[in-house]
């Protein structure tokens, strides 16, 4: 059996507690001979931040160069409100995905039958509910240049951010939202602000040619970006895929997670190109969740999102289809039974904390078989 290089970074907040409960199941995984792993972990953020007061180590990249796939918890945090923005927590996660060139980020947003009560949409707008949000990753306004705050000489400051794309990186988002497109419902939303942006026009002409070219078969719909987020919650089963930039995808995707009943249960991927030689691709996984700082410490984090991204790693990294469907399965399962933390809970059910929803979760892939 093939051995994944897993390169764990739970980063900071609840990133370490949700994380524990990844590698109890990875730990369930590899004993029961569903997979082998071997595993490294180190620092981001935060706690790399304290620890060599920069938010990645040059060690640590060389490690997430050397990984099959990276699991990562959540960066950030009050604590780091100070330090330089160059070496803030979140550059941490933003070096990770720029240098490896994640540009593909894909954030299923999922509505659970049994979580339908937690949404704060109404039931029948949300159950069933299954969009996946595709976001450009590694360019826009997130990465642009220039990028900084001037002293101006009446007193005054003016900052700027650069919302920069060209033609490739549309180009490359957008296939993958097509192709992903074909193995779901074959509909595809792009969403930007062409009447506003220059970006936003050329998005919506190369996502144009793209679908006329290649994808003519899968059905294509552009919404302004202000429209999409209104729709989003006024009638979000009408979506199967969105794509669209790095800014609105972070906003759009917060959006959609909530549908599901909670932030607490969206994992996410973020995916580079295929390699033409070996095959591979690189790939970080984490939940949409942030550090949650509020609640850090005290067992109450759901884990779910980060479970379910262990999930998306063995489907999209490691070709374990079949066991990440048993982990779907699992989670459904805990569920249905009434297991819930503290984001989900609704009144009759059983409240856990983190690590017993981790155990709940383990308990039932045990039964599966
Ligand atoms: C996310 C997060 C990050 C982002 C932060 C932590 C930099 O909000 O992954 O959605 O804005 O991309
Ligand atoms: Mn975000």
């Amino acid at each position: 059996m093939a051995t994944h290089k897993l390169l764990l970074l739970p980063g900071d907040g609840i990133g370490p507690e949700v994380m524990a409960e990844v590698k109890k199941v990875v730990g369930w995984l590899d004993s029961h001979g569903f997979a082998s792993f071997s595993i490294e972990e180190d620092l981001v953020g935060g706690a790399a931040y304290d620890e060599n007061g920069v938010p990645i180590s040059d060690d640590a990249m060389a490690k997430a160069f050397d990984a099959d796939a990276i699991l990562l918890g959540a960066v950030g945090g009050p604590k780091w409100n100070t330090v330089g923005f160059d070496v803030r927590p979140e550059a941490g996660l933003l070096r990770l995905r720029k240098d490896l060139q994640l540009f593909a980020n894909l954030r299923p947003a999922v509505c659970y039958p049994a979580l339908a009560e937690a949404s704060s949409l109404k039931r029948d707008l949300v159950e069933g509910l299954d969009v996946l949000i595709v976001r450009e990753l590694t360019g826009g306004v997130y990465f642009g240049e220039p990028k900084t705050i001037t002293d101006l000489l009446d007193g005054q400051k003016r900052a700027v951010d650069t919302q920069v794309y060209e033609s490739y990186e549309i180009e490359r988002i957008a296939r993958v939202a097509f192709e992903l497109a074909r193995t779901r419902s074959n509909r595809v939303v792009s969403t930007e602000k062409h009447n506003v942006m220059k970006t936003g026009v050329l998005w919506k002409q190369v996502v144009s040619e793209v679908h006329g070219s290649e994808f003519s078969d899968v059905q294509l719909e552009h919404q302004l970006a202000d429209s999409c987020g209104m729709q989003l919650v006024r009638n979000p089963k009408q979506f199967d895929v969105i794509v669209t930039d790095n800014l609105f995808g972070d906003i759009l995707s917060d959006v959609a997670a909530m549908l599901t009943g909670s932030l607490g249960m969206l994992p996410s991927a973020s995916l580079g190109s295929v390699e033409e030689i070996s095959g591979r691709r690189r790939a970080l996984y984490e939940p949409v969740h942030g550090a949650a700082p509020d609640i850090a410490g005290k067992g109450l984090a759901n884990p779910i999102a980060m479970i379910g991204s262990l999930g998306m790693a063995m489907r999209y990294s490691f070709g374990l289809g079949e066991a990440a469907d048993k982990l779907d399965a699992a989670i459904a399962g805990v569920l249905a039974q009434g297991y819930r933390t503290a984001d989900i809970y609704s009144d009759g059910m059983t409240r856990v904390g983190t690590t017993g929803m981790g155990d709940a979760i383990l308990a039932e892939l045990g039964k599966a078989g």
